[in-house]
């Protein structure tokens, strides 16, 4: 019996797998120095209490729930709005993830002002900042805070109690790798905490119906450091992106238990915080250089938006064995199949060449409509030939060097006919009504596609 007392298992960080010995290499998933020693002694931990002591809730017939009240909030900016399916859903756990400095604490507090707005007051829980410097963030954005109580805290049961006595209409705490439970060995930011801790905070989200928004920081490998579990506890896990020298930021859901992840929503870092992106397309544009050797530009569709996107390609003879293959935004095995089929089936000679493809602005080209894109981008970039300004690509390339019809083309069209374009390349499409200015260049294969143009850029 004592025994059993003292018992202790291993859970692996990533996979949530239990084992009872330590192993370096977690034995379900694989990874190394994951196993983290945990008591399996039943209750003294606050969520496995809470579950205990709970009484049962009554078992309802499905076609009996009411979901009137399912109402959203509305977070006060049309693109947060957007990746959220349109406002936080009641109850919801959220997760806000990215890399330190991208921006995260900024944009929770200008949720938080918005909301606080709302009769209810927002309560904003800071384990990593004092109210001073919540105040001079505050300050540089504009915010007075009426109605945002913030506190800087840590203590996971101070934490619980806030929320009961506050009964606000959203909480933010930032980060969940800063809070902690005392009575649980660890400190901050160990598995064992940031599990109990999201736990606790999920069961006060659903207990409450206000819902709860947690940041978490990113490792390298772009996994939310600590447990995995949290991404499978949460209902919405949302990163925010960017690279850190340009000024533009890309929110995007990864899950989402209300709404689809395909929405992205985009946003310019300024002097008074983020600020609301509603046409992406001029990031991609208004930053494009004088020259458009190597330079495609797709028109996209993300979630129910179509967007501009500047299809980067640099090729340079290789001194390696292996050429080197660099792919940002782009789906590296989609620009393998584009090499493989212009090797073979237009006899272009380009397997010994160093290539890197970049999506300008940090947005990803990843539907197979890119394909022409890049091929064109390649090309041009390869044989020194400027694409003209104002025509740009989309199609899907088969493995027969075919050219392959997409989704939503008036729609895509019309974003390019928004943005000043004259001309696309494109499949050879049924849809016989586009309504839009656009002269379509149809194809039915990759070669003639690529001759057109970079025939025509030559004269
Ligand atoms: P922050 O929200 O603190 O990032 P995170 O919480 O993800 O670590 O944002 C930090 C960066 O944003 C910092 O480098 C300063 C910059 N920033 C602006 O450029 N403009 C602003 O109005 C604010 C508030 C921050
Ligand atoms: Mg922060």
């Amino acid at each position: 019996m004592s025994n059993e007392h003292k018992r202790t298992l291993y859970i692996c960080s990533e996979c949530n797998a239990e084992a009872l010995r330590w192993e370096g290499k977690c034995p379900v998933c694989g990874q190394w120095n994951t196993l983290e020693e945990r008591s399996a002694l039943p209750g003294n931990h606050y969520a496995t209490k809470s579950w205990i002591t709970e009484k049962a809730r009554p078992v309802q017939e499905l076609s009996e729930i009411d979901i009137s009240h399912e109402t959203r909030l509305d977070l006060g900016s049309q693109e947060i709005n957007r990746v959220m399916g349109g406002g936080v859903v009641n109850g919801s756990f959220v997760l806000l993830g990215g890399d330190p400095g991208i921006g995260k604490s900024t944009l929770l507090l200008q949720i938080a002002n918005s909301v606080s707005k709302s009769r209810k007051p927002v309560l904003y829980v800071s384990g990593e900042e004092s109210p001073q410097q919540l105040k001079m963030r505050a300050d540089r954005i504009g915010i007075k805070g009426i109605g945002l109580e913030v506190v800087s805290e840590t203590n996971m049961n101070r934490i619980l109690n806030h929320i009961d006595t506050i009964d606000p209409s959203i909480t933010i705490i930032d980060s969940i790798q800063s809070v902690a439970f005392p009575d649980i060995p660890s400190g901050p930011g160990n598995i064992s905490q940031v599990r109990e801790s999201g736990l606790a905070l999920l069961h006060k989200a659903k207990e409450t119906g206000s819902p709860i928004i947690i940041t978490g920081h990113v490792t390298k490998d772009g996994s939310i450091a600590g447990p995995r579990t949290l991404e499978h506890m949460v209902d919405v896990v949302l990163y925010l992106e960017g690279d850190n020298l340009g000024s533009y930021r890309l929110l995007r859901g990864e899950k989402n238990r209300f709404g689809s992840t395909n929405e992205i929503g985009v946003f310019e870092m300024g002097e008074n915080g983020l600020l609301d992106i509603p046409n992406p397309s001029h990031v991609s544009l208004s930053d494009r250089g004088a020259s458009t050797v190597g330079s495609a530009i797709v028109p996209i569709i993300e979630g129910t938006r179509p967007i501009l996107v500047e299809i980067q390609a640099l090729t340079t003879p290789s001194s390696l064995p292996t050429p080197r293959r660099v792919a940002n935004g782009i789906d590296a095995s989609r620009l393998s199949m584009v090499i493989a089929v212009l090797t073979k089936r237009i006899g272009v000679s380009i397997s010994k060449q160093d290539i890197i493809l970049n999506v300008a602005g940090g947005f990803r080209a990843t539907e197979p409509a890119a394909d022409l894109g890049i091929a064109l981008a390649l090309m041009s970039s390869l044989k020194n030939i400027s694409i003209p300004l104002k025509i740009a690509a989309v199609g899907e390339i088969g493995l027969g060097g075919e050219l392959r019809g997409v989704s939503q083309m008036s729609r895509r069209l019309a974003e390019l006919g928004q943005m000043g374009f004259e001309g696309c390349l494109a499949p050879i499409s049924k849809v016989q009504t586009i309504d839009t200015n656009i002269v379509l260049f149809q194809n039915d294969s990759l070669s003639t596609a690529l001759a057109k143009v970079l025939h025509s850029a030559r004269k």
